[in-house]
């Protein structure tokens, strides 16, 4: 089957939040920022704004009726700064006008007047002058200390990682539109409804239940509307309670880069002792999180660092170390993968270091301490059907990687300007919300008469297929047709206290809860057969092909004669399905547990040319093997790994976000700030399945959407591998992204003034 959205999204007739009719008396928003990285607000300004014709409204956080607060785990986030700004960008005013382009204008008439403040923007720095977020954790295994004695070598490096912006072709946006009474309904492009729903009430001081939010489906999300949709939609909402008029807010490409977070840069530094054989024995980290002015997500996302800091490798003696640090830059958030990255990132850059000091391969050292069956995760879950060295022998088998490394070490022989280079990625990537109340998800089903139906889920489809894969897991569950599904918007008053669509666990937790509900229904469909058919065994009956069948033979009913007939003899064509993920745990005050309810696994190796005069490069191959479970549909998994790899490779390569002293961001469009594109991706990229096949997902599905970014995080080593092949005995940094301009400054770096 196709992906269920493919014509309507090609010929362009997908709805969209933009693509629903505009209400009359529309109304629409735009927001004043802080120009400053840190500053005293003395006085704002709002008069000039207001004298504009065809501006309706301005409001700051004196406008504000409930609570002027929308931080999402701590709560240290203003909707509007009240006294203070902390970040360029920050909202500050919101102008609410007849049109978007007057709104504009009126926010270039609010003058504000600022005492600027120190401001800090390395993580480091802020560390050192304790600006912290929450509370540094520590995740141990063995005893690091007392085995460096042990180690033959010991290397020490450190790790500077850039951020990422999301570029979801669909910017930031909401509509408010104000119903009866004290209620309100909103169409908001968010992956997290609820979170939209408690924080607008909150905002106006109003309970939930007034408040209504309906998703239709996002332009891209990419974890930048896990949680910063929120504010967005909250602005829409108190500028529509506050003139009763239905307001949209949506923000402008430059002003969506400008304003909102993105993945968190990292500085981290390493210590890992090995054998002479390359068997890892210790391996010490600190993270350094750039956090930005807020919590926003951090405190989880660094959590997931840690989580993941030793990547798909069973090491003995581990302290992994991580700190929230509060910058005045814009305050980053969820991104694919959730802090995961950086931590693979800095382990593969300590494999690196040893492999380059010890002379050798990289790949060697990377396949002698690959997790084991049963192995422990410093976080204390064992590795259970975590085949991560299944996918690497089958890439090194499939790919005939002696092959490849024989080729490139002959290329490079014989080549001076350009130089191959290669490098294995594998990558072990837990699955749950690493908060673990997060891990439910509820659904709601009505079989109509007709035989259609309809499903209502808390999960967001934000291009990643969710709505696919819900069509073909409900209707082989109903044994129908997938034409007579319909998967409903994304809607509060019909799915309550929704946990975001994220962490790659929408499929997983709400296509069991939609499972739930339509065994319900066919539980009692099942029984009135047994009575109008007269026959013992309920567990007989299956419905296949809209026919019902009695043992295995067709006992000449239709899915509409079932349905109709239930309905005729008044039986509930309705069901409510509620699904908790078994069994996992996190004890934080031992950093224990068993956060994850299994591990998706794969390994990718990439293959670049580097042009050794221009610094440019070329991604010859990226070969991945990835263990997919049994994928609902073969087509999402394989774009998803394929839209996965391509923003591992654009943040470990070309996304460079700069920003000048004054905390502006230099890099603040798309012809500054470059993403993948088809140019760009490697000609030749294979995907192979793993076949095992694993429990929790509808139908042994496995998640997908976050693990294959990492695959990425090798063009970093392969392009680093090149590098040495033209320069052998020269240091290099383990900074990212790895632009043509950072290489080529480091082939030539004694060419460079000091
Ligand atoms: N794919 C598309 N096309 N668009 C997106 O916004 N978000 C990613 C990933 N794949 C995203 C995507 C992120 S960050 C996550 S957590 C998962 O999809 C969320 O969806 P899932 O839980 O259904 O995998
Ligand atoms: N992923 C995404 N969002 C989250 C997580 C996670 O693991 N934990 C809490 N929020
Ligand atoms: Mo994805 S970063 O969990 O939205």
């Amino acid at each position: 089957m196709e992906r269920i959205d493919a014509a309507a999204h090609t010929r362009g007739e997908s709805q969209y939040l933009d693509d629903m009719p505009l209400p009359g008396e529309m109304l629409y928003a735009s927001v004043f920022s802080s120009p400053v990285m840190h500053g005293k607000i003395l006085s704002l300004h709002t008069e000039d704004a207001y004298s504009l014709q065809g501006v309706v409204a301005v409001l700051t956080s004196k406008d504000i009726p409930g609570e002027n607060q929308v931080g999402p785990i701590i709560h240290d986030e203003e909707l509007l700064a009240s006294s203070e700004v902390c970040y360029v960008g920050q909202p500050v005013a919101i102008v609410v006008g007849t049109s978007p382009e007057i709104a504009m204008k009126g926010v270039k008439r609010i003058v504000m007047n600022v005492t600027e403040l120190p401001a800090v923007t390395d993580p480091k720095e802020a560390f050192l002058q304790g600006k912290i977020i929450g509370a540094p954790r520590t995740f141990t295994l063995g005893d690091v200390d007392t085995v460096w004695q042990n180690c033959d070598f010991i290397v020490e490096g450190a790790c500077d990682i850039g951020g990422q912006e999301h570029v979801y072709l669909e910017t930031q946006r909401a509509r408010a539109i104000p119903l009866e009474g004290k209620s309100l309904r909103i169409h908001s492009s968010t992956q997290s409804p609820n979170a939209v729903q408690r924080y607008a009430a909150k905002i106006l001081g109003i309970p939930a239940s007034s408040i209504e939010v309906d998703v239709k489906r996002l332009g891209g999300a990419f974890g930048g509307k896990e949680d910063q949709a929120t504010p967005w939609a909250c602005m829409a909402a108190l500028a529509a309670w506050y003139t009763r008029k239905p307001v949209e807010l949506v923000l402008r490409r430059a002003d969506d880069i400008r304003m909102t977070g993105k993945r968190h840069p990292y500085k981290s530094d390493f210590k890992i002792g090995v054998t002479k054989e390359g068997k890892i024995l210790a391996y010490e980290v600190k993270h350094y999180q750039n956090s930005g002015a807020t919590a926003d997500l951090s405190t989880a996302v660094l959590e997931r660092t840690l989580f993941h800091s030793t990547n798909s490798y069973f090491i003995p003696n581990v302290r992994i170390f991580g700190v929230c640090c509060q910058t005045n830059l814009l305050s980053n958030t969820a991104f694919r993968g959730f802090g995961a990255p950086q931590g693979m990132f800095v382990m593969e850059s300590a494999i690196t270091k040893v492999s380059e000091k010890l002379g050798i391969p990289r790949e060697e050292i990377q396949e002698k301490n690959l997790l084991k069956e049963n192995d422990l995760f410093p976080y204390g879950q064992r590795a259970r059907y975590c085949h991560i060295g299944d996918t690497w022998n089958k890439a090194a088998e499939r790919y005939d990687l002696p092959k490849i490394r024989q080729d490139i070490e002959d290329y490079n022989q014989t080549h001076f300007e350009t130089k191959k280079g290669f490098a294995l990625m594998p990558v072990c990537f837990g699955i749950s919300f690493t908060t673990t109340y997060m891990n439910q998800a509820s659904a709601l089903v009505h079989v109509y008469t007709d035989g259609s139906v309809s499903v209502s889920t808390g999960g967001v489809e934000m291009g990643q297929g969710l709505t696919t894969n819900l069509v073909i897991a409900a209707a082989r569950a109903f044994g129908i047709e997938g034409h007579r599904i319909k998967i409903e918007t994304t809607n509060t008053t019909r799915i309550a206290n929704m946990s975001p669509s994220a962490a790659s666990s929408t499929t997983v937790l709400n296509g069991n809860a939609m499972l739930r509900a339509i065994l319900q229904i066919l539980d009692r469909l099942k029984s009135l057969i047994i009575k109008e058919l007269r026959v013992p065994d309920k567990d007989k009956i299956t419905v296949v092909n809209e026919k019902v069948f009695y043992d295995g033979l067709e006992t000449g009913w239709g899915w509409e004669q079932l349905v109709q007939t239930a309905y005729l003899n008044r039986i509930d064509l309705s069901a409510h399905g509620f699904f908790a993920s078994p069994e996992i745990y996190f004890d934080k005050t031992k950093e224990k547990g068993h956060p994850f309810v299994y591990h998706v696994v794969g390994t990718a190796i990439i293959e670049v040319t580097l042009d050794c005069l221009r610094g440019t490069y070329d991604m010859s191959s990226v070969k991945i093997v990835h263990d997919p479970g049994r994928p609902l549909n073969e087509h999402v998994c394989r774009g998803q790994i394929e839209g996965g790899l391509a923003q591992g490779l654009g943040w470990m390569t070309m996304e460079d976000l700069r920003f000048n002293e004054k905390g502006q961001l230099l890099s603040g469009n798309l012809a500054t700030y470059k993403v993948p594109d088809v140019y760009f991706m490697p000609d030749d990229i294979k995907i192979e399945f793993l076949e095992n096949g694993k429990i929790l997902g509808p139908y042994g599905s496995k998640a997908v959407g976050e693990p294959p970014l990492m695959y990425g995080i090798g063009v970093f080593f392969a392009l680093r591998y090149a590098m040495l092949a033209f320069k052998p005995h020269k240091e290099f940094t383990f900074a990212s992204p790895l632009t043509p301009e950072r290489i080529l400054l480091q082939l030539y770096s004694e060419y460079l003034n000091k």
